[in-house]
């Protein structure tokens, strides 16, 4: 597939201290790409990153794309596992001999370094490649320094950052500024903005497609934290029911008092399914038979911290989590919210309406007054789920 050629490049590559050698380089790259033509190609590369999601964490999800001379699509790749071969390296053993003298559109700067595989800067000039376009640099101080390497090798290279390769950096780029796991907020709410009734009725708001969508990203992810508000209501298990599970969540249950009973589901699969329940230490020593009678049935207990942020750096440190789903009522997932630790949202639209003010809405704990006082999202998409509407949105940034 030719996704259209030009002869004449008119953006700057950005190997400024190697000018000479890019140059003369340049010349003999037959195929130059227009400035949309990497951005279609890059978009195909992001899709092909997101293939990775919940196998590649805490890794940052990665796709390429190798054009040969002409401008024809020859390798495809994306970083499938965690220790296994970069997107850079797939894409390269599909296009094999093909890739000589070709264009490399990789959404993440290659790396450099020796970690569980070999640098990908070396196998993209040992194969030949003429030419690099990346999207986001690689926030790794250990792997960054990709495209001033290529450049030295005499590899024109250029930053060609999207929206999309953005978002798919985004967690990787947090996990490794603050260490802190990537957390998705998900409910189902009436076209009013509803997840629930007057008397507590959630069950059900979305559809059986939306609920298959997040029994399967139930398996993407490391944890699924709930509140016990949730736990009593609902009497969820969390578990994905849904084709083979990548990732073995860890069920994680907010409940300041010790109050959950020994009958919920989630207490009762917990010798199959991992559960802790977070509580204040107050209760934790207090309560310590019904701490007992729960070990029993395989919950742990942990003393609950003083913010959630406390919470989040324990998950990191003692479940390895890189990514949190938040499936909690409006009291857990205001909490998180206020302490501005929620960094995306999934919001399933069931189309009914209830017209009921005492109804209870996704979050709860802010007073304000005015539209803008309000958390600012930005919308990501907006799909058709069956009879739903999902809404993806991002917090922050
Ligand atoms: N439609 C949906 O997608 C959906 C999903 C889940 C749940 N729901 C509905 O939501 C309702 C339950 O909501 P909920 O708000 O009662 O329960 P919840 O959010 O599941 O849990 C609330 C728990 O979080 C604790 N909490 C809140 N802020 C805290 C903080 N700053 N520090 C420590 N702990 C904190 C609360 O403690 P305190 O008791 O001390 O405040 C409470 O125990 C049910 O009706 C359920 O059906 C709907």
């Amino acid at each position: 597939m030719n996704a259209g050629l030009v002869h004449r490049w008119t953006g700057p590559f950005s190997c400024a201290a190697n000018n000479a050698l890019s140059v003369h380089r340049l010349e003999q790259v037959p195929f130059l790409p227009m400035s949309d033509t990497i951005d279609h190609w890059m978009r195909l590369a992001a899709r092909l990153a997101v293939r990775g999601h919940g196998h590649v964490e805490p890794n940052p999800m990665v796709g390429c794309i190798i054009l040969d001379r002409s401008g024809a699509l020859v390798g495809m790749g994306h970083h499938r596992v965690v220790g296994g071969p970069h997107a850079e390296v797939e894409a390269l053993r599909k296009a094999g001999a093909k890739a000589r003298g070709g264009t490399v559109i990789v959404t993440l700067e290659p790396c450099t370094n020796h970690g569980r595989t070999p640098p990908c800067v070396e196998s993209l000039r040992s194969a030949g490649i003429l030419q690099v376009f990346y999207g986001e640099r690689d926030p790794n101080p250990e792997a960054a320094g990709g495209e001033a390497w290529l450049c030295g090798a005499g590899i024109p290279t250029q930053q060609r950052s999207t929206p999309q390769t953005r978002e798919l950096i985004a967690p990787f780029a947090k996990r490794t500024a603050t260490g802190l796991p990537w957390v998705i907020a998900k409910w189902a709410q009436t076209v009013d903005g509803r997840i629930a009734t007057r008397s507590h009725d959630s069950q059900w708001i979305s559809c059986e497609r939306s609920r298959a969508m997040v029994h399967r990203e139930r398996g993407r992810v490391d944890v699924i934290l709930t509140g016990i508000g949730t736990v009593m209501r609902d009497d969820p298990l969390l578990t994905c029911r849904s084709g083979s599970p990548c990732r073995n969540a860890v069920r994680v249950v907010v409940d300041p008092e010790l109050n959950i009973p020994l009958d919920r589901k989630i207490v009762m699969t917990a010798k199959t399914h991992r559960t802790i329940v977070t509580t204040l230490p107050k209760a934790f020593s207090e309560k310590s038979e019904h701490r007992r009678a729960l070990g029993d049935l395989g919950v742990g207990c942990m003393k609950q911290h003083s913010d959630f942020r406390g919470l989040l750096e324990a998950l990191r440190r003692e479940f390895d989590a890189s990514t949190v789903l938040v499936e909690a009522g409006g009291g857990l997932t205001g909490a998180l919210l206020r302490e501005g630790l929620i960094d995306e949202a999934w919001v399933f639209v069931g189309p009914r309406l209830l017209g009921d003010e005492t109804a209870f809405g996704p979050a709860r704990g802010f007073t304000t007054p005015r539209i803008q006082d309000g958390i600012p999202m930005r919308l990501l998409s907006v799909r058709q789920r069956g009879t739903d509407a999902l809404l993806h949105y991002r917090f922050g940034g």
